[in-house]
Protein backbone atom coordinates (compact mmCIF):
# COMPACT_ATOMS: atom_id res chain seq x y z
CA UNK A 1 0.00 0.00 0.00
CA UNK A 2 1.41 3.40 -1.27
CA UNK A 3 1.27 6.00 1.96
CA UNK A 4 2.37 9.58 0.81
CA UNK A 5 2.80 12.75 3.01
CA UNK A 6 1.60 15.98 1.35
CA UNK A 7 2.42 19.52 2.27
CA UNK A 8 0.99 22.52 1.27
CA UNK A 9 2.58 26.02 1.73
CA UNK A 10 1.56 28.26 -1.15
CA UNK A 11 0.18 30.76 0.44
CA UNK A 12 -1.43 31.80 4.19
CA UNK A 13 -2.17 27.57 4.88
CA UNK A 14 0.90 25.81 6.30
CA UNK A 15 -0.73 22.17 5.86
CA UNK A 16 0.15 18.48 6.22
CA UNK A 17 -1.70 15.13 5.34
CA UNK A 18 -1.24 11.81 5.18
CA UNK A 19 -3.18 9.89 2.23
CA UNK A 20 -2.93 6.07 1.30
CA UNK A 21 -3.34 5.51 -2.60
CA UNK A 22 -6.82 4.59 -2.26
CA UNK A 23 -7.58 8.06 -1.51
CA UNK A 24 -8.20 7.46 2.41
CA UNK A 25 -7.14 10.65 4.44
CA UNK A 26 -5.56 9.17 7.11
CA UNK A 27 -4.63 13.03 9.09
CA UNK A 28 -4.68 16.20 7.66
CA UNK A 29 -3.59 19.38 9.87
CA UNK A 30 -4.21 23.14 8.56
CA UNK A 31 -2.46 25.91 10.40
CA UNK A 32 -3.57 29.63 9.08
CA UNK A 33 -1.30 32.82 9.39
CA UNK A 34 -4.88 34.50 7.95
CA UNK A 35 -5.59 36.32 11.91
CA UNK A 36 -2.05 38.18 10.84
CA UNK A 37 -3.18 39.26 7.61
CA UNK A 38 -6.30 40.37 8.56
CA UNK A 39 -5.27 44.19 9.20
CA UNK A 40 -3.76 44.35 5.99
CA UNK A 41 -7.12 43.46 4.38
CA UNK A 42 -4.89 40.49 2.22
CA UNK A 43 -1.92 38.39 2.61
CA UNK A 44 1.15 39.74 3.27
CA UNK A 45 3.88 37.48 1.56
CA UNK A 46 6.54 38.02 4.10
CA UNK A 47 4.35 37.51 7.22
CA UNK A 48 3.35 34.40 5.39
CA UNK A 49 6.58 32.66 4.75
CA UNK A 50 7.67 33.72 8.19
CA UNK A 51 4.65 32.08 9.58
CA UNK A 52 5.46 28.90 7.80
CA UNK A 53 8.60 28.45 8.74
CA UNK A 54 7.38 28.62 12.47
CA UNK A 55 4.19 25.81 11.22
CA UNK A 56 5.95 23.32 9.04
CA UNK A 57 7.76 21.29 11.51
CA UNK A 58 4.94 20.88 13.76
CA UNK A 59 2.45 20.41 11.12
CA UNK A 60 4.10 17.54 9.53
CA UNK A 61 4.61 15.93 13.18
CA UNK A 62 1.17 16.57 14.03
CA UNK A 63 -0.24 15.37 10.67
CA UNK A 64 2.62 12.32 10.77
CA UNK A 65 1.52 11.46 14.81
CA UNK A 66 -2.54 11.59 13.98
CA UNK A 67 -2.23 8.83 10.60
CA UNK A 68 -0.61 7.00 13.31
CA UNK A 69 3.21 6.96 12.18
CA UNK A 70 6.74 7.36 14.15
CA UNK A 71 7.17 10.96 13.35
CA UNK A 72 11.02 10.17 13.43
CA UNK A 73 11.15 6.94 10.94
CA UNK A 74 7.31 6.91 9.35
CA UNK A 75 6.31 4.74 7.13
CA UNK A 76 5.88 6.50 3.99
CA UNK A 77 6.50 6.36 0.50
CA UNK A 78 6.85 9.70 -1.16
CA UNK A 79 6.98 13.02 0.09
CA UNK A 80 4.51 15.42 -2.33
CA UNK A 81 4.68 19.24 -2.18
CA UNK A 82 2.79 22.08 -3.65
CA UNK A 83 5.50 23.67 -6.15
CA UNK A 84 3.72 26.39 -7.60
CA UNK A 85 1.52 28.67 -8.15
CA UNK A 86 1.37 30.57 -5.32
CA UNK A 87 3.43 33.38 -3.20
CA UNK A 88 7.63 32.14 -4.18
CA UNK A 89 8.41 32.69 -0.25
CA UNK A 90 5.79 30.39 1.10
CA UNK A 91 6.58 27.79 -1.85
CA UNK A 92 10.22 27.65 -0.66
CA UNK A 93 9.38 26.39 2.76
CA UNK A 94 7.50 23.74 1.99
CA UNK A 95 9.71 23.13 -0.85
CA UNK A 96 13.07 23.12 1.66
CA UNK A 97 10.93 20.97 4.34
CA UNK A 98 9.34 18.43 1.49
CA UNK A 99 13.25 17.97 0.10
CA UNK A 100 14.33 17.64 4.07
CA UNK A 101 11.85 14.76 4.80
CA UNK A 102 12.85 12.87 1.53
CA UNK A 103 16.06 13.09 1.74
CA UNK A 104 16.32 12.09 5.37
CA UNK A 105 13.36 9.28 4.96
CA UNK A 106 15.01 8.60 1.94
CA UNK A 107 12.04 8.31 -0.28
CA UNK A 108 10.87 10.14 -3.39
CA UNK A 109 10.08 13.83 -3.79
CA UNK A 110 6.89 15.12 -5.61
CA UNK A 111 5.91 18.44 -6.62
CA UNK A 112 2.18 19.40 -8.02
CA UNK A 113 0.73 21.97 -8.92
CA UNK A 114 -2.08 23.79 -6.87
CA UNK A 115 -4.55 24.16 -9.04
CA UNK A 116 -4.44 20.18 -10.07
CA UNK A 117 -4.62 19.63 -6.37
CA UNK A 118 -8.13 21.77 -5.97
CA UNK A 119 -8.96 19.30 -9.06
CA UNK A 120 -8.45 15.85 -6.82
CA UNK A 121 -10.06 17.48 -3.94
CA UNK A 122 -13.45 16.13 -4.73
CA UNK A 123 -11.90 12.36 -5.44
CA UNK A 124 -10.99 12.24 -1.37
CA UNK A 125 -14.73 12.54 -0.59
CA UNK A 126 -16.84 10.46 -3.08
CA UNK A 127 -15.73 7.03 -4.94
CA UNK A 128 -18.11 7.32 -7.54
CA UNK A 129 -17.59 10.17 -9.53
CA UNK A 130 -18.30 10.62 -12.94
CA UNK A 131 -16.21 11.07 -16.05
CA UNK A 132 -16.20 12.94 -17.97
CA UNK A 133 -16.86 16.21 -15.56
CA UNK A 134 -16.91 20.32 -15.80
CA UNK A 135 -15.16 21.76 -12.77
CA UNK A 136 -15.38 25.00 -11.63
CA UNK A 137 -12.18 25.97 -9.71
CA UNK A 138 -12.53 29.50 -8.19
CA UNK A 139 -10.15 30.34 -5.60
CA UNK A 140 -8.78 34.01 -4.62
CA UNK A 141 -6.08 33.60 -6.91
CA UNK A 142 -7.54 31.84 -9.78
CA UNK A 143 -10.74 31.27 -11.77
CA UNK A 144 -11.57 28.44 -14.79
CA UNK A 145 -13.76 26.09 -16.30
CA UNK A 146 -11.63 22.89 -16.54
CA UNK A 147 -13.09 19.67 -18.38
CA UNK A 148 -11.38 16.60 -17.05
CA UNK A 149 -12.07 13.12 -18.78
CA UNK A 150 -10.30 11.18 -15.97
CA UNK A 151 -8.22 12.12 -12.62
CA UNK A 152 -5.12 14.07 -14.22
CA UNK A 153 -6.56 14.63 -17.34
CA UNK A 154 -7.88 18.03 -17.98
CA UNK A 155 -8.04 20.89 -20.29
CA UNK A 156 -8.73 24.25 -18.86
CA UNK A 157 -11.95 25.76 -21.07
CA UNK A 158 -11.66 29.24 -19.94
CA UNK A 159 -10.40 30.88 -17.33
CA UNK A 160 -10.68 34.69 -15.74
CA UNK A 161 -8.82 37.45 -18.07
CA UNK A 162 -8.56 39.78 -14.95
CA UNK A 163 -9.36 39.22 -11.02
CA UNK A 164 -10.32 36.23 -9.66
CA UNK A 165 -13.99 35.64 -8.45
CA UNK A 166 -12.54 35.02 -4.75
CA UNK A 167 -10.49 38.22 -5.40
CA UNK A 168 -13.51 40.28 -6.26
CA UNK A 169 -15.15 39.01 -3.22
CA UNK A 170 -12.18 40.23 -1.30
CA UNK A 171 -11.87 43.68 -2.53
CA UNK A 172 -15.75 44.28 -2.46
CA UNK A 173 -15.81 43.45 0.92
CA UNK A 174 -12.91 46.08 1.97
CA UNK A 175 -14.76 48.64 -0.28
CA UNK A 176 -17.67 47.94 2.46
CA UNK A 177 -15.81 47.65 5.34
CA UNK A 178 -15.80 44.40 5.62
CA UNK A 179 -13.49 41.78 7.41
CA UNK A 180 -10.82 39.65 5.59
CA UNK A 181 -11.20 37.17 3.66
CA UNK A 182 -14.50 38.90 2.29
CA UNK A 183 -16.29 35.73 0.64
CA UNK A 184 -17.65 34.28 3.85
CA UNK A 185 -19.03 37.63 5.18
CA UNK A 186 -20.53 39.09 1.90
CA UNK A 187 -22.24 35.22 1.56
CA UNK A 188 -23.56 35.75 5.05
CA UNK A 189 -24.78 39.22 4.55
CA UNK A 190 -26.44 38.35 1.34
CA UNK A 191 -28.60 35.73 2.94
CA UNK A 192 -30.46 38.86 4.51
CA UNK A 193 -30.64 41.00 1.35
CA UNK A 194 -32.21 41.56 -2.02
CA UNK A 195 -30.53 40.98 -5.09
CA UNK A 196 -30.84 43.25 -8.37
CA UNK A 197 -31.57 46.28 -5.87
CA UNK A 198 -28.28 47.38 -7.24
CA UNK A 199 -28.36 47.40 -11.40
CA UNK A 200 -24.91 45.64 -12.05
CA UNK A 201 -23.82 44.34 -15.40
CA UNK A 202 -23.64 41.32 -16.71
CA UNK A 203 -19.67 40.53 -17.48
CA UNK A 204 -18.16 38.10 -20.61
CA UNK A 205 -21.56 37.39 -22.21
CA UNK A 206 -19.83 36.14 -25.38
CA UNK A 207 -20.04 32.74 -26.46
CA UNK A 208 -16.27 31.60 -25.08
CA UNK A 209 -15.68 30.44 -21.17
CA UNK A 210 -13.84 33.10 -20.14
CA UNK A 211 -14.75 34.92 -17.35
CA UNK A 212 -14.13 38.87 -15.34
CA UNK A 213 -14.91 40.32 -12.61
CA UNK A 214 -12.75 43.55 -12.23
CA UNK A 215 -15.29 45.21 -13.93
CA UNK A 216 -17.79 44.10 -11.94
CA UNK A 217 -16.03 45.80 -8.55
CA UNK A 218 -15.57 48.65 -10.47
CA UNK A 219 -19.33 48.55 -11.09
CA UNK A 220 -20.17 47.92 -7.14
CA UNK A 221 -18.04 50.66 -6.33
CA UNK A 222 -19.83 53.50 -8.85
CA UNK A 223 -23.46 51.98 -8.16
CA UNK A 224 -22.75 52.47 -4.14
CA UNK A 225 -21.54 55.97 -4.35
CA UNK A 226 -24.45 56.99 -6.51
CA UNK A 227 -26.94 55.17 -4.01
CA UNK A 228 -25.50 56.04 -0.60
CA UNK A 229 -28.23 54.75 1.31
CA UNK A 230 -28.35 51.39 -0.18
CA UNK A 231 -28.57 49.04 2.51
CA UNK A 232 -25.58 46.76 2.92
CA UNK A 233 -27.14 43.38 2.65
CA UNK A 234 -28.68 44.70 -0.58
CA UNK A 235 -25.70 45.18 -1.77
CA UNK A 236 -23.91 42.10 -1.13
CA UNK A 237 -27.28 40.00 -2.28
CA UNK A 238 -26.69 42.30 -5.89
CA UNK A 239 -23.05 41.09 -6.22
CA UNK A 240 -23.49 37.30 -5.21
CA UNK A 241 -25.85 36.93 -7.74
CA UNK A 242 -24.17 39.11 -10.17
CA UNK A 243 -20.93 36.87 -9.85
CA UNK A 244 -23.35 33.67 -9.65
CA UNK A 245 -24.87 34.38 -12.38
CA UNK A 246 -21.77 34.77 -14.49
CA UNK A 247 -20.29 31.63 -13.36
CA UNK A 248 -23.08 29.61 -13.61
CA UNK A 249 -24.13 30.81 -17.25
CA UNK A 250 -20.67 30.12 -18.54
CA UNK A 251 -20.62 26.44 -16.81
CA UNK A 252 -24.16 25.89 -18.58
CA UNK A 253 -22.84 26.65 -21.76
CA UNK A 254 -19.71 24.59 -21.05
CA UNK A 255 -22.60 21.71 -20.29
CA UNK A 256 -24.58 22.03 -23.13
CA UNK A 257 -21.46 21.73 -25.53
CA UNK A 258 -19.75 18.90 -23.94
CA UNK A 259 -21.35 15.88 -22.98
CA UNK A 260 -20.70 15.81 -19.21
CA UNK A 261 -21.66 13.14 -16.64
CA UNK A 262 -20.49 15.00 -13.73
CA UNK A 263 -20.33 18.74 -12.42
CA UNK A 264 -17.95 19.76 -9.60
CA UNK A 265 -16.96 23.01 -7.71
CA UNK A 266 -13.25 23.65 -6.59
CA UNK A 267 -11.52 26.28 -4.58
CA UNK A 268 -12.42 28.57 -1.43
CA UNK A 269 -15.12 30.21 -3.82
CA UNK A 270 -16.85 26.67 -3.71
CA UNK A 271 -17.88 27.43 -0.37
CA UNK A 272 -20.30 30.00 -1.36
CA UNK A 273 -23.90 29.32 -0.68
CA UNK A 274 -25.56 30.69 -3.71
CA UNK A 275 -22.94 29.04 -6.11
CA UNK A 276 -23.36 25.54 -4.74
CA UNK A 277 -27.50 25.81 -4.94
CA UNK A 278 -26.61 26.78 -8.13
CA UNK A 279 -24.89 23.90 -9.17
CA UNK A 280 -27.12 21.90 -7.82
CA UNK A 281 -29.93 22.97 -10.15
CA UNK A 282 -28.11 22.88 -13.10
CA UNK A 283 -26.98 19.08 -12.43
CA UNK A 284 -30.36 18.11 -11.38
CA UNK A 285 -31.63 19.97 -14.70
CA UNK A 286 -28.87 18.56 -16.93
CA UNK A 287 -29.53 14.50 -14.91
CA UNK A 288 -25.66 14.57 -14.28
CA UNK A 289 -24.15 14.14 -10.48
CA UNK A 290 -23.11 17.07 -8.38
CA UNK A 291 -19.61 16.62 -6.98
CA UNK A 292 -19.33 19.75 -4.00
CA UNK A 293 -16.81 18.78 -1.46
CA UNK A 294 -16.99 19.63 1.79
CA UNK A 295 -16.34 23.22 2.85
CA UNK A 296 -12.95 22.50 4.32
CA UNK A 297 -11.96 20.30 1.07
CA UNK A 298 -12.72 23.15 -0.81
CA UNK A 299 -10.17 25.99 0.85
CA UNK A 300 -6.34 24.98 0.78
CA UNK A 301 -5.35 21.90 2.41
CA UNK A 302 -2.36 18.99 2.14
CA UNK A 303 -4.46 16.02 1.35
CA UNK A 304 -5.39 17.48 -2.20
CA UNK A 305 -2.04 18.20 -2.58
CA UNK A 306 -1.21 14.13 -1.09
CA UNK A 307 -4.00 12.90 -4.08
CA UNK A 308 -2.41 14.75 -7.09
CA UNK A 309 1.08 13.39 -5.74
CA UNK A 310 -0.27 9.83 -6.20
CA UNK A 311 -1.73 10.37 -9.33
CA UNK A 312 1.64 12.18 -10.49
CA UNK A 313 4.23 9.61 -8.99
CA UNK A 314 2.36 7.08 -11.01
CA UNK A 315 2.08 8.69 -14.00
CA UNK A 316 5.03 10.49 -13.74
CA UNK A 317 7.42 9.51 -11.71
CA UNK A 318 9.55 11.58 -9.12
CA UNK A 319 10.75 14.85 -9.10
CA UNK A 320 14.51 15.77 -8.96
CA UNK A 321 15.81 17.68 -5.84
CA UNK A 322 16.63 20.81 -7.84
CA UNK A 323 12.65 21.07 -7.85
CA UNK A 324 12.44 25.07 -7.91
CA UNK A 325 8.96 26.86 -6.73
CA UNK A 326 7.22 27.98 -9.86
CA UNK A 327 5.12 31.15 -8.52
CA UNK A 328 2.97 31.46 -11.95
CA UNK A 329 2.82 27.56 -12.99
CA UNK A 330 -0.36 27.36 -14.99
CA UNK A 331 -2.71 24.77 -14.97
CA UNK A 332 -2.54 24.40 -18.87
CA UNK A 333 1.05 23.92 -18.84
CA UNK A 334 0.83 20.66 -16.24
CA UNK A 335 1.62 17.78 -19.22
O1 LIG B 1 -8.83 28.33 -2.40
P1 LIG B 1 -8.64 29.34 -1.32
O2 LIG B 1 -8.74 28.87 0.10
O3 LIG B 1 -7.25 30.05 -1.45
C1 LIG B 1 -6.69 30.35 -2.68
O4 LIG B 1 -5.98 29.45 -3.24
O5 LIG B 1 -6.98 31.47 -3.15
O6 LIG B 1 -9.70 30.53 -1.60
C2 LIG B 1 -9.81 31.69 -0.80
C3 LIG B 1 -10.85 32.61 -1.41
C4 LIG B 1 -10.93 33.99 -0.75
O7 LIG B 1 -10.90 34.98 -1.77
C5 LIG B 1 -12.27 33.98 -0.03
O8 LIG B 1 -12.88 35.27 0.05
C6 LIG B 1 -13.08 33.06 -0.91
O9 LIG B 1 -12.17 32.03 -1.28
N1 LIG B 1 -14.23 32.46 -0.19
C7 LIG B 1 -15.51 32.67 -0.54
C8 LIG B 1 -16.32 31.99 0.42
N2 LIG B 1 -15.47 31.38 1.31
C9 LIG B 1 -14.20 31.68 0.92
N3 LIG B 1 -16.04 33.37 -1.56
C10 LIG B 1 -17.39 33.43 -1.64
N4 LIG B 1 -18.22 32.83 -0.75
C11 LIG B 1 -17.73 32.10 0.28
N5 LIG B 1 -18.57 31.50 1.15
ZN1 LIG C 1 -6.14 27.21 -3.48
Amino acid sequence: MTVVLGIETSCDETAASVVDEHFHVLSSVIESSIDEHRAFGGVVPELAGRAHVAHIGPVVRRALLDAGLDPHHPAIDAVVVTSGPGLVGSLLVGLSAAKAYALSWGVPLVGVNHLEGHLFAPLLERSDLEWPMLTLLVSGGHSMIVLQTGPGQHEVLGETIDDAAGEAYDKVARWLGLGYPGGPEIDALAQTGTAGTLKLPVSMTGPDYDLSFSGLKTAVVRATEQQSDVALADVAASFQAAVCEQLLRKLRSAMEKYEVRGVALAGGVAANSALRDGVTRLSQEFGIVAHLPTLQMCTDNAAMIAAAGLYRLGADGPSAMSLSARPNWQLADVP
